[in-house]
């Protein structure tokens, strides 16, 4: 027979081969680092110019960054930072290299979501994440998923609960409380609502002194924060349940929208939410919080079945949702839930594979102009990289084969510069 205690001594097994593991893709310290990019990918594959003109320009100017010239002499490695000075100080024939934002806008939003597990979501969110950031974008990261796969991809593995989604749901519960209790007391007539109470257990976690920021985390990439995930973040799941019977004006699924909003609009280009393979209370904060939908799926009939099930389930949930009314306190969000676009994007595709394309078609024929036209491809580096707890764009194209790198990294560049035309065309919607 076997208890938890079996299950926590197996788990404190695996926990020990874990932090081996991150020693030895990380660093001696275990923290994570970013590789310098070289010349040839800073010139065509992030700037998009002549490797020749590149070079060129930084002859001529010899005030702008200019990398470390490698070992044996011959390219020259840019840091993330020496890249977006680069951006911000050239042009090319006049043009800027700064992606573009719509003027007076905040960030936008994307929720990448899908109730199948393993279908793409943690790995699509990663990599438009790099894209974004190699584009110029500034980034931030929410990870809505207890299984903190997006946390550990951008080195955070220390995280306490408090500092996750988890967090900010609680602390939504007790100012939202308090805000209703205050204007319930200055209200004069009998319609007041009744004063809600927050037992000591959960004011005494302190959360409700957090400063917006503490939830904040830089990781290695100096344009891209990340509001962490961990395992005792499931609780989450159990404890809103608790919330909404000590507080049911409360709006829960609104509150991380509300933390979102009063972020400084200039602070993030693109806030990108990974979410858990569920509909639950995370998930529908995610959802309720995005400007856009981003359903992944795998090329697999039952994959096709479960993204089915999933845009029904999340109706029939936004659905529930718009039945509070449009007054019920939901941030600067409004009631009933509006997306400025939903997208499908098939993952994990083979180009060759007959069973693939038909599922594409189906897929096609069924949501028209919501599926994006290109497909993730399944590539070895893709698994390769994650081996690594990295990207395609943070690996280094000399540690796999050149080709299987390149094929890589362009399919999950198109499938960005579509995301990125979706975004823009939206963004003026907000
Ligand atoms: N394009 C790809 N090529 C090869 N392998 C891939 C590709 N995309 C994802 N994978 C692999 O499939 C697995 C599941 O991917 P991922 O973790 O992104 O899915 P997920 O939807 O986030 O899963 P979960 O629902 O558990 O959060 C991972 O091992 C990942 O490396
Ligand atoms: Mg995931």
């Amino acid at each position: 027979m076997y208890t938890h205690e079996d299950l926590s001594r197996l788990q404190a097994q695996s926990l020990k081969m874990q932090s081996w593991i991150r020693q030895q893709t990380f660093s001696p310290e275990s923290r994570k680092t970013l590789r310098r990019f070289s010349s040839w990918e800073v010139s065509e594959l992030i700037f998009k110019i002549n490797q020749s003109t590149f070079r060129g320009r930084l002859a001529a100017e010899p005030d702008l960054p200019g990398g470390e010239v490698e070992p044996d002499g011959r390219q020259r490695w840019f840091s993330l930072d020496e890249i977006n000075e680069l951006r911000r100080r050239m042009k090319i024939n006049r043009k800027s290299l700064m992606p573009p934002r719509p003027a007076g806008k905040r960030a936008f939003r994307v929720a990448v979501a899908n109730f199948k597990g393993g279908a793409g979501k943690s790995t699509v969110a990663l990599h438009f994440a790099h894209a974004a950031a190699l584009d110029g974008y500034r980034v931030l990261l929410v990870d809505f998923d207890p299984q903190a796969t997006l946390s550990h991809s951008m080195g955070l593995t220390d995280v306490a609960e408090d500092y996750t989604v988890w967090g900010i749901m609680a602390r939504d519960l007790i100012r939202e409380t308090d805000r209703m209790n205050a204007a319930s007391v200055a209200a004069a007539s009998g319609t007041a609502l009744p004063r809600r109470q927050i037992p000591a257990s959960i004011r005494d976690l302190g959360l409700d002194k957090l400063r917006h920021g503490d939830f904040i985390k830089p990781t290695a990439w100096s344009t891209i924060d990340i509001i962490p995930s961990c395992a005792n973040a499931a609780f989450v799941e159990f404890a809103s349940a608790q919330y909404r019977h000590l507080n049911p004006e409360w709006s829960f699924f609104a509150a991380v929208s509300r933390y979102l909003d009063g972020l400084p609009d200039e602070d993030y280009d693109l806030i990108i939410f990974d979410c858990p393979p569920a509909i639950g209370y995370q998930s529908m904060n995610a959802v309720f919080a995005a400007d856009m939908l981003y359903i992944p799926s795998g090329p697999g009939y039952w994959e096709y079945d479960s993204t089915t099930s999933f845009i029904g389930q999340l109706a029939e949930a936004l659905e529930d949702l718009a039945a509070f009314g449009p007054t019920f306190p939901a941030g600067k969000m409004s009631l009933p839930k509006a997306f400025v676009d939903i997208r499908f994007l098939m993952t994990r595709y083979e180009p060759g594979n007959d069973l693939h394309r038909a599922m594409f078609e189906a897929f096609r024929k069924v949501f028209g102009a919501h599926v994006a036209q290109n497909p993730i491809e399944m590539t070895r580096a893709v698994e390769q990289s994650g081996r690594f707890l990295s990207s395609v764009y943070e690996i280094d194209y000399r540690d796999m084969t050149r080709e299987t790198w390149r094929r890589a990294r362009a399919s999950f560049d198109r499938a960005y510069e579509e995301f990125k035309g979706s975004v823009i065309a939206a963004w003026d919607k907000i």
